[in-house]
């Protein structure tokens, strides 16, 4: 595979999600909500969740319309957790992909509705039934595999993953962490919902014990070599490369894998977890090779 079809791959796949997350988020729901979850969800970010998704289940050869609601699911969960964490209760951040946030162009109110809407509709989408026509349509799910992956996103989107990892972030503000504390904090706000992708795309499909478990690895610790990124991203790049503010974490006192390890043990760390990531890909005896690049990509991103 040459880095041109993984590139050619990318933008097909990236096509299809923007096309599909246009159809499924409602421009028309009440009072301008619509608007405001339009405004978080479409046109931004970098799809890496749903890239995850659609790469493992096309490495276990699953259903494709399955993992499509999945990869959509999934990046309609980061969305609202963006939306939520630049609320000024949280980050109080005024840019995110490079436009004003949500709370600043629709006000508090409306984003912290939005995020919750799109927090339900990630289920909805999960979930076709047959009043919507869906069961004889291609992206049918069928049941037990609609469960599975509302287990799998809930999981991670709760107290026990992002949910989680948030408070723990929130409580930390200004306090000096242990590396482990850190990382426990990374694995939940960051790392459960990217481990999720990954697991939600090998769910569509066919999938060993033991491929499964080694995909489990794979998305733990690219999990957390994405948010060790983050954290080195927030004080080497420009606010217009990021599309966010940068220096947000010094300028919230937020511990960080830069403060507690400094930046060259933290580049160190992260090319480390790309390595483990990556020999748990070559343990799964899977075919996994946009996951391999994905790991890449995570670690060599610029924003
Ligand atoms: C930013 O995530 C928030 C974190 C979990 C670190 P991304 O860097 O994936 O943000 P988008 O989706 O590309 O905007
Ligand atoms: C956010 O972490 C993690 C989420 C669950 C949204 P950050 O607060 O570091 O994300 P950015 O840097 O604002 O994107
Ligand atoms: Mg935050
Ligand atoms: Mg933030
Ligand atoms: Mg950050």
């Amino acid at each position: 595979m040459t880095a041109a079809n993984f590139d050619a791959w990318v933008r097909r796949e990236l096509d299809a999600v923007e096309s599909a997350l246009t159809d499924w988020v409602p421009p028309d729901a009440p009072a301008g909500l619509g608007l405001a979850m339009r405004y978080g969800v479409l046109d931004g970010g970098k799809r890496l969740r749903p890239l995850l998704v659609l790469a493992a289940c096309e490495a276990v050869g699953g259903l494709r319309g399955a993992a499509l609601r999945a990869a959509c699911a999934v990046e309609l969960i980061h969305a609202y957790s963006l939306v939520h964490d630049d609320m000024p209760c949280m980050d109080n951040d005024v840019l995110r992909r490079g436009k004003p946030t949500v709370h600043v162009q629709f006000g508090e109110a409306q984003a912290m509705l939005a995020g919750d809407a799109m927090q339900a509709l990630a289920f909805e989408v999960l979930t076709p039934t047959a009043d919507d026509g869906a069961a004889a349509r291609p992206d049918a799910v069928p049941a037990a595999l609609q469960a599975r992956l509302c287990s799998l996103l809930a999981r991670a989107a709760g107290h026990a993953g992002m949910a989680g990892g948030q408070a723990i972030d929130l409580a930390s503000i200004g306090r000096p962490l242990d590396e482990h504390v850190l990382r426990d904090m990374h694995h939940r706000k960051t790392g459960a919902l990217l481990q999720a992708s990954v697991l939600m795309g090998a769910a569509c499909g066919p999938v060993s014990a033991s491929a499964w478990a080694a995909l489990g690895v794979y998305g733990d610790a690219l999990g957390l070599a994405f948010q060790v990124v983050d954290d080195i991203l927030d004080v080497t790049q420009a606010s217009e490369t990021l599309g966010k503010t940068a220096g947000k974490d010094l300028s919230n006192n937020k511990p960080t894998y830069v403060t507690v390890l400094g930046l060259d043990a933290a580049r160190r760390h992260a090319d480390e977890l790309r390595d483990k990531a990556q020999a748990a890909l070559t343990s799964s005896g899977l075919d996994a090779t946009w996951l391999r690049l994905l790991a890449d990509k995570v670690v060599e991103r610029d924003n």
